[in-house]
């Protein structure tokens, strides 16, 4: 927070480059605090301002928006702009008469604009990111315009920040309960298809996870990981179960239907929009390392990251299960397979990863 009587000068924020969503309920808010802003400090006109690259972008503007030429998404280069001089702490938060103030007197858009008086203050949202800014102006200069003014701008961008944030996480826990449910639906098809493959899932799941965390991929790259192992086997609902419950080996006849089951898995998740982004990592659950996997050959890193976590997590998982025609495999020599397999059909990453999480966690098989 900004101390009592000083100058707001935002050097350690970043400004971002990006505009934010603000929807119909949001600008109304915005709109509000705008008209209460302009109103109570005798300015003109009041804007919400963000930065979209190289301009500065009037999200809403309120007051006298004819005479001054200015309307929602009308912008500014930002480098000429009194709210990134703001911003940076080149110029005050109230300028009372712009020709006394060497900061602006000279900046083209005193003149084009005429611009005679100016207030405005950092927009931050509650997590310490800063949005914008949020100002008003005046033709001519407002003699008494002081600190206690850029107090009231403080009071009502905070006012704006709140329902910006308030806007943003009921956004995202939208989308969350979006993709939960999607998910759930997905699952609950596959646990009534095949109660061994829904098992299996799961347990891929854990290792796909623990194996993302030591590579230290980011948040949203585990949650894909996650995902990715949870399904990578939807497509399996589309097998006939003389094929998926033969107790034994398959006919070459048999493997081609069942090689089809990545891309049927690909086809089903495409269909849903939050899930639609893992599309290509569910259908490349079966490429292999060297280019030799199936249904397009992809090699290498033209594999997405969680498939190639998936398909080492559950070769390994498989290794060490019963199947109908097969007892497990001893765990050691379900490892010496990766180590084997390693560079070939799996990414050696996730390999290393995986043997380091088997070493440090024995509970997982
Ligand atoms: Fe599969």
């Amino acid at each position: 927070m900004p101390k009592e009587g000083a100058a707001v000068t935002v050097t350690t924020l970043e400004i971002p480059d990006a505009l934010s969503e603000i929807d119909a309920e949001a600008r109304v808010v915005i709109a509000n605090a705008l008209n209460l802003a302009r109103e109570r400090l005798d300015m003109e006109i009041a804007w919400l301002a963000e930065f979209d690259g190289p301009r500065k972008v009037l999200r809403v503007v309120e007051g006298d928006t004819a005479g001054w030429d200015l309307q929602d998404d009308s912008w500014l280069p930002a480098a000429e702009s009194y709210c990134a001089r703001m911003l940076d702490g080149r110029i005050p938060n109230a300028i009372a008469d712009t020709a006394a103030e060497p900061g602006v007197r000279d900046l083209p858009v005193t003149e084009n604009l005429r611009i005679g008086a100016y207030i405005g203050v950092p927009l931050i949202l509650h997590d310490g990111e800063l949005r914008g800014a949020f100002c008003c102006l005046k033709h001519t200069p407002v003699r008494d315009l002081d600190d206690r003014d850029v107090r009231v701008m403080e009071v009502l961008a905070r006012l704006v920040a709140d329902e910006l944030g308030f806007r943003q996480s009921l956004r995202r826990i939208r989308a969350q309960e979006a993709r939960d449910a999607s998910l759930q639906a997905l699952l609950a098809a596959l646990q009534v298809r095949d109660d061994y493959t829904s098992d299996h899932s799961h347990a891929v799941v854990d290792l796909a996870v623990a194996v993302a965390r030591r590579l230290g991929l980011a948040d949203e790259e585990i949650t894909d990981v996650e995902q990715v192992a949870l399904l990578h086997d939807l497509g399996k609902v589309g097998i006939p179960d003389a094929i998926l419950r033969k107790p034994g080996p398959l006919t070459d006849e048999e493997w081609e239907v069942m090689r089809t089951h990545p891309a049927v898995g690909a086809d089903i998740v495409g269909q849903l929009e939050a899930l639609a982004h893992l599309r290509p990592a569910i259908r490349a659950e079966h490429e292999r390392w060297d280019g030799t996997g199936y249904p397009d050959r992809l090699a290498g890193e033209e594999i997405p990251v969680p498939s190639r976590i998936t398909l080492t997590c559950d070769a390994f998982h498989a290794m060490v299960s019963d199947r109908p025609y097969r007892t497990a495999m001893p765990r050691d020599a379900a490892v010496l397979e990766l180590r084997r397999c390693s560079g070939a059909m799996f990414w050696p990453d996730a390999v290393d990863a995986l043997v380091a999480e088997l070493d440090g966690a024995h509970h997982l098989v």
